[in-house]
């Protein structure tokens, strides 16, 4: 999972923002919710527009103070929410008319770069891996959760073909003491030939450790759901995502709200479901070479975006259903709150 703000001088750079903006036409006003702040990149650059608002919201406190510089420049333009997306539904909208709801998935590059997060293999200390808003750490995953479950998180979220035999080293090496980054590191790097050079040994352990951590399945999915329920009819729903797992849930989604579908076919004609969304292009948007060249991380991004064009408000059992199995993953965190608290 890459941070979408890497550049190769260090500047903040937001990914896509050119495609974004002219998918969501700011020049011409509106209400928008900005689901990722950041480092403000989309919220900044919607704003320049005056008769545009942004409701923007952010897990990570540390966005703050950008915020608040925002809101002083913005007064009554600007409303910055630390919260998780998931709860997109508790924040103040009611009677304002959304014109896109917008997600730019992962972390950014000072989430990445700030050892105290630890989200990165390349930190020394304890692994934490907290975005904001958590209930436990990385830490406490690999020292506390059993084999089975370690396995099961790695081989799911980060598709490591070397599960099982990672997950037994840690519980045998953790009987030696608290494993810390670059001890899990070690263990990765014993249990694995680099075949490929491009791509750290830790680099999925890493990225399933972050999705289990941050709980970002459920954050999606729900995130999700619940933006297609506030949005009103052509409101835009546009993400962002940086990897293969988080691509596939909304790929699904968008694809499964903008066809026409029947319950069953034993159902009469009159419980056809109407689609909810349209598809404006079926293939991901992606950054051009040249954004790729000065931005180099970008180069995983991909952009689906569509339009509500119905209200229907009863269609997510489906989506659940799909993705059941990785929201079951994400519940063997109750083990931890046992074990924890
Ligand atoms: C890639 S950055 C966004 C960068 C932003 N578009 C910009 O231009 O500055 C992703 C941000 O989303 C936040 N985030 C990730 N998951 C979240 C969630 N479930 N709820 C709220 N914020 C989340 C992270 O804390 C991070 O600040």
């Amino acid at each position: 999972m890459n941070a979408t703000i890497l550049s190769n001088n260090e500047k903040h750079y937001p990914v896509l923002l050119k495609e974004i903006l002219s998918i969501i036409s700011p020049q011409n006003g509106g209400t928008f919710i900005d689901c990722t702040f950041g480092q403000g990149g989309y919220s900044k650059s919607i704003l320049k527009f005056s008769k545009t608002k942004v409701l923007a919201i952010d897990r990570d406190i540390d966005c703050k103070k950008i915020a608040e510089n925002l809101e002083r420049k913005n007064k009554k333009r600007f409303i910055f929410y630390n919260k998780k997306f998931s709860n997109i539904d508790q924040i103040n909208c009611e009677n304002l008319k959304i014109k896109a709801i917008i997600f730019d998935l992962g972390y950014s590059y000072t989430q990445i770069k700030d050892p105290e997060k630890g989200l990165s293999f390349e930190n020394t200390g304890l692994l934490n891996m907290r975005m904001g808003i958590n209930e436990f750490t990385a830490s406490d995953v690999i020292n506390k959760l059993e084999q089975n479950d370690l396995e099961l998180i790695f081989k799911f979220f980060g598709d490591e073909k070397k599960s099982k035999l990672i997950a037994k080293k840690i519980v045998s090496e953790r009987s030696r003491g608290l494993i810390d980054t670059q001890k899990l590191v070690k263990i990765i790097n014993s249990s694995k030939k680099n075949n490929n050079k491009k791509t750290h040994n830790a680099t999925k352990v890493f990225q399933a450790l972050r999705i289990f951590v941050n709980k970002e399945i459920s954050e999606l999915v729900y995130g999700l759901i619940k933006s297609v329920k506030i949005l009103e009819k052509n409101g835009l729903i546009v993400v962002v995502s940086f990897h293969s797992l988080e691509d596939k849930i909304i790929k699904y989604f968008f694809k499964s709200l903008s066809e026409q579908s029947k319950n069953s076919r034993y159902y009469p004609e009159s419980v056809e479901k109407k689609k909810i969304l349209k598809l404006e292009t079926k293939k991901p948007i992606v950054p051009s070479k040249g954004e790729i060249a000065i931005n180099n991380p970008s180069r995983s991004a991909k952009l689906r975006y569509a339009i509500k064009i119905n209200n229907e408000k009863d269609f997510e059992k489906n989506f659940l259903k799909k993705f059941e199995n990785l929201l079951e993953i994400e519940r063997l965190s109750r083990k931890l709150w046992k074990i924890c608290f």
